[in-house]
C-alpha cells in the first residue's frame, strides 16, 4: 500500500493508475477508521479495479467551539485496517500541504446544505464541500464512495458534484450498526459507560418510529413527537438538536408520510453530539418493513 502525501503526488499517482485502464474508488474519512469505514472501502474494493483511502482532519469544517483538538487520531492502527483490506494507496495530507499560506478559495455549499445539520454547524458544509473537491482534484477517481450515516453530507456532496460537472460516481453506502443498533462512528470512542447506554436511544427512536408507521401512522408530528419521547425518556439523551421526518430526496420538511422521506436524528450525550437516521422508502419495500 503507497502512502501518499501531497496533492499532487496523489495525483501522479492516480493519474499513473488510470492511465493503465484501472477504474479508481475513493473513500474519504477523518480517520480513527472503523467497521463503518471498512464496509466502504469494501464496497469500493468490490465495485473498482482499485481503491486510494485519504485520512485527513479537515479543520475547515470545525467550529472553533468544536472537538477538532481532540478528534480520535490512531493513524498506525487505520494503515493496518487499510492494508488488511488490501487498498493500492492511502493518501494522509499534513493541513499545511491542503491549506499552504494564502489558501482562500472554498466552494459554496449547495441550497441542500441549509438545513438541519448547515443550522446547527453553520460553517461545517463550506469546510466539507472544500476539502471534498480538493480530495476529488488529488485523486481523480471514476467513484467515490459515502456512508448514509452522514445522510445530509452525502446529499450535499452528490448536489455539489452535479452542480459542478465534477465527473465522479457518488456511491452511497448503508449505514453499519453494533449490534445492539447504535450506528458506528469515531465519536462513539468519547462515550464513558453509562453515555454509551444512553446513546442508544437514538437507534431506539428510530426502531419505534418504524413500528409506528408499520402500525399505521402518518401524521409526522405525531411521529416526530414520538421520537423525541424516546430520546428523552429514563435517562435519555442530554439535548435533541433535531429529530424530524423529511423529504428523502428535498431533506424539506413533510407533514403527512405519503413519499420516501428519511428521519434525521442529531442529539447530545453529555459532550459528545451524535447523528444517525433511518430512509422510510415507499413502494414495494418498507414503510417500516426492513
Ligand atoms: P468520517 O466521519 O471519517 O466518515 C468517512 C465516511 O465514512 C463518510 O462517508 C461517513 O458517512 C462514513 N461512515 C461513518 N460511519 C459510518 C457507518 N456507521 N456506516 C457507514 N458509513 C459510515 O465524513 C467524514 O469523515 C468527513 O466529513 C469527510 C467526508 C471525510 C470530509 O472531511
Amino acid at each position: 500500500m503507497e502512502i501518499l502525501s501531497t496533492p499532487s503526488e496523489a495525483r501522479q499517482f492516480t493519474r499513473s493508475l488510470r492511465a493503465k485502464g484501472i477504474r479508481i474508488g475513493l473513500v474519504p474519512t477523518m480517520g480513527a477508521l472503523h467497521a463503518g469505514h471498512l464496509s466502504l472501502v469494501n464496497q469500493s474494493q468490490q465495485a473498482c479495479d482499485a481503491t486510494i483511502a485519504t485520512i485527513f482532519v479537515n479543520p475547515t469544517q470545525f467550529a472553533p467551539s468544536e472537538d477538532l483538538s481532540r478528534y480520535p487520531r490512531t493513524l498506525e492502527q487505520d494503515y493496518e485496517m487499510l492494508e488488511a483490506a488490501g487498498i493500492a494507496a492511502v493518501f494522509v495530507p499534513r493541513v499545511e500541504s491542503m491549506y499552504p499560506p494564502g489558501f482562500s478559495t472554498y466552494v459554496d455549499p449547495p441550497e441542500i446544505a441549509r438545513t438541519l445539520e448547515g443550522n446547527c454547524r453553520p460553517e461545517h458544509f463550506r469546510g466539507v464541500t472544500t476539502v471534498v473537491m480538493k480530495l476529488f482534484q488529488a485523486v481523480p477517481a471514476d467513484s467515490a464512495f459515502f456512508g448514509k450515516k452522514d445522510y445530509q453530507q452525502w446529499k450535499v456532496i452528490e448536489a455539489m458534484s452535479r452542480d459542478l460537472d465534477v465527473g465522479v460516481d457518488v456511491v452511497a453506502c448503508e449505514i453499519i450498526r453494533e449490534s445492539d443498533g447504535l450506528a458506528l462512528s469515531s465519536r462513539n470512542r468519547y462515550l464513558d459507560p453509562n453515555e454509551r447506554r444512553r446513546a442508544l436511544r437514538l437507534s431506539m427512536a428510530l426502531k419505534e418510529l418504524e413500528q409506528a408507521i408499520s402500525a399505521g401512522e402518518r401524521d409526522v408530528a405525531t411521529l416526530q413527537d414520538g421520537m423525541r419521547q424516546v430520546l428523552v425518556s429514563g435517562d435519555g439523551v442530554s439535548q435533541i438538536d433535531y429529530a424530524v421526518i423529511v423529504n428523502a430526496n428535498t431533506l424539506v420538511p413533510l407533514s403527512t408520510l405519503d413519499r420516501p422521506a428519511v428521519a434525521l436524528i442529531a442529539a447530545r450525550v453529555g459532550q459528545t453530539r451524535l447523528i444517525d437516521n433511518r430512509e422510510l422508502c415507499f413502494g414495494s419495500k418498507l414503510l417500516g418493513g426492513r
